[in-house]
This record gives C-alpha cells, structure tokens and sequence, in this order.
C-alpha cells in the first residue's frame, strides 16, 4: 500500500462543508486501490485567530511540511480585518512552500452553461505565478490619514521566479493538443517587469519548438475571455493578472462553484496546496448551500498531481456528469458529493 500523508485545512465558513465533500470523494476514488490518505487536520483561520490571535506558527508550518500534500477548503471571514488571513495563512503557506505554479484550469462541461451567448466550448488552463508579483508586501505607507497620505505596493519579478513558471506553462501547453501558450501581461505600461517577463518567454521559447506563443496586454486578454475564449489554450501570466483573471475565467465556465486550483510545488521541495478558488462564502455557511464541486475538482488535480491520471479523470468525468445531469433541483452540499462519489466509484 501507498500511503500518503494528507495536511487538512478545512478554513473558515463553507470551507468545512466542502471539504467534508472533497475528502469522501476522495475516498470513493481510491476505494478497492492500494492507495491510503492518512489525514491531519490543521486548525487554521478565523476561529483560531479569535480564540489565540494566531495565524500560521512556525509549528503549524513545520508540520505541514511533513506532509506530502495538503487539501485546503477555504480562509476568510468578515469578523477579522482584511488582509489579517490572506496574509497571515494563505499567502504564506504558498510562499513558504514554493507553490509558485497556481495552476487554474477552466473547462464548460456539457450542461453548464455559459454567460456567454454562443460559446459552447471552453478548455483552457490558466498558469499563474504564486510567490512574487505585487503578492509579496513590498510596500508601505507614509503620512497614513493625512491629504499627502503615499502608499506604495512594489511588484516583485525576479528572473529566476519569472523563467520557473513561464517553463511550467510551456511545458503544460507542449502536453496539449494545441500546444499554444498566450503570456498576459501589461509591458506597455509596467515596462520594468512586463518586459522581463516578456524577455523570459522569448528565451524559453526555443526549449519547446512545437509550442506555439503569443501575447496579450491584461486588458485585452478580459476582452478576448469575454468574446472569444476558445482562442486560449494555456495563460502565463503574474500573481496579482492571473488572480483577476481566473475569476472571470470561472465565471465564464459554469460559475466559480466549479473552479479548481493546484497550488504547485514542482520541485516537489515542499507539499502541494490544491483548493477551490471559491472563498469561504459566509453568507451560506453552515447551510448545506455550498456547491463541493470545485473542491472535488481540486482533489483530482491533487490524484494527478501525485500521479494517479486514471483516478484524477474518474474524479473529473464524475463532475461533468453530474453538470449535465442535475438538472435544476436544488441539492444539499453532502447530497451533491453523495452523488460525484457514487459516479466515481462508477
Ligand atoms: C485566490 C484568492 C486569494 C488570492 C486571496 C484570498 C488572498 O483570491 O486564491 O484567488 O488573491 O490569491
Ligand atoms: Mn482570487
């Protein structure tokens, strides 16, 4: 038997409820395999911080990464400043961690339906960077409360963060059957780090001559998504870009309730983090309202992540068939994973 160990995180508000979803899912996928998870939970997020006032210890770290990966649900909730969680848990397990590759896939599963008027087809995969960028707090505030008040929010690019995750998404895009990679950046404007980016992807380029490459400014690439998104195949693009635009890419692609992420470590130097993109949703908390979709989602890209690519598609082929089959019924958070896991296991 394999047995991996499984960092837990189910987070604030609906986080709980769908990762309850995700890890039966889980289960129903390795069922009868010689495959195991044994699971620690890490308690980590709002509650934690009322109750102690901390966020991540160095402890919570350490053990963390004695784990081979980590499922992630979701952290946030209004009764804590802004910031305080995303900066003080997300961030920094994606940083501490390495995960620089956020891998974001969008696909419109038959049944789902699009926004958009006449796109039926949508498969593309967003590859976002995941430790620099205006991510990582470089910046401060002067005069703070005055009218001469100055703040600053400094992008970090490094040539070594930047060529990393753009041979990622080469890399991704030369496994695909259309082999094409667009790099979505802003150079017109932000020359300083746009250009490094775009010098990066010129000089990578040739390690994968039958990938295709082009470019689009970020303000473009909203128009393309909106417009014409059977044009995107694989998305480069830094932290603070891919973040808005993987929103509008969930968006446009049966709703956030079916976005999947991998926070990737690819060196595999520390554990991978894979969560929905959804946030924890307070407002539906504790209701059984949450749609465990994307965290299912995520799951299979943890199976494939450690490579079991049967398993991950199973999990995949179980959500795309509930899409089209589910008609407009209104189903609890449990009885939507009841029936993915009663597909996986097939
Ligand atoms: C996401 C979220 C996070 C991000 C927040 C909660 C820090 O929006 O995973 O997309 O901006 O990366
Ligand atoms: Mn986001």
């Amino acid at each position: 038997t394999q047995t991996y160990k499984l960092a837990v995180v189910a987070g604030d508000g609906i986080g709980p409820e769908v990762i309850a979803e995700g890890l039966k899912c889980l289960a129903a996928a390795t069922e009868g395999t010689d495959i195991a998870f044994e699971t620690t939970e890490f308690d980590l997020g709002a509650q934690r911080w009322h109750a102690t006032g901390d966020t991540l210890t160095d402890e919570d770290l350490a053990a963390i990464k004695g784990h081979d990966v980590i499922l992630l649900g979701a952290i946030g909730d209004p009764s804590v400043p802004s910031g305080v969680l995303e900066r003080g848990v997300l961030l920094p397990l994606r940083f501490a961690l390495d995960q620089y590759v956020n891998l974001r896939p969008s696909r419109l599963y038959p049944g789902e339906v699009s926004p958009l008027r006449d796109v039926d087809e949508v498969d593309f995969v967003v590859v976002r960077e995941g430790t620099e960028g205006p991510y990582v707090g470089n910046g401060g505030a002067l005069r703070v409360d005055t009218p001469h008040e100055i703040a600053t929010e400094v992008s970090v690019n490094t040539r070594h963060g930047v060529e990393r995750v753009v041979r990622y998404a080469f890399e991704v895009a030369s496994k695909r059957d259309r082999k094409q990679l667009t790099l979505v950046h802003k150079h017109n404007v932000l020359v300083h780090a746009g250009h490094l980016w775009r010098r990066t992807v010129e000089a990578v380029a040739p390690e994968f001559p039958d990938v295709t490459w082009d470019y689009l400014h970020i303000d473009a690439a909203t128009i393309v998504m909106t417009t014409n998104p059977q044009r995107f195949d694989v998305i480069v693009t830094d932290n603070l870009f891919g973040d808005i635009l993987t929103d509008q890419a969930a968006a446009i692609s049966g709703g956030i309730g079916l976005a999947a992420s991998g926070n990737v470590n690819p060196d595999r130097t520390a554990p991978s983090m894979f969560e929905p993109v959804h946030g924890s949703a307070p407002d539906i908390a504790g209701q059984q309202k949450a749609d465990p979709s994307a965290t299912v989602l995520s799951v299979g890209l943890l199976l494939d992540f450690l490579g079991y690519p049967e398993l991950a598609a199973r999990v995949e082929s179980a959500v795309a068939a509930d899409a089209a089959a589910k008609g407009d019924a209104q189903r609890s958070t449990s009885e939507v994973g009841d029936a993915l896991a009663a597909r996986i296991r097939g």
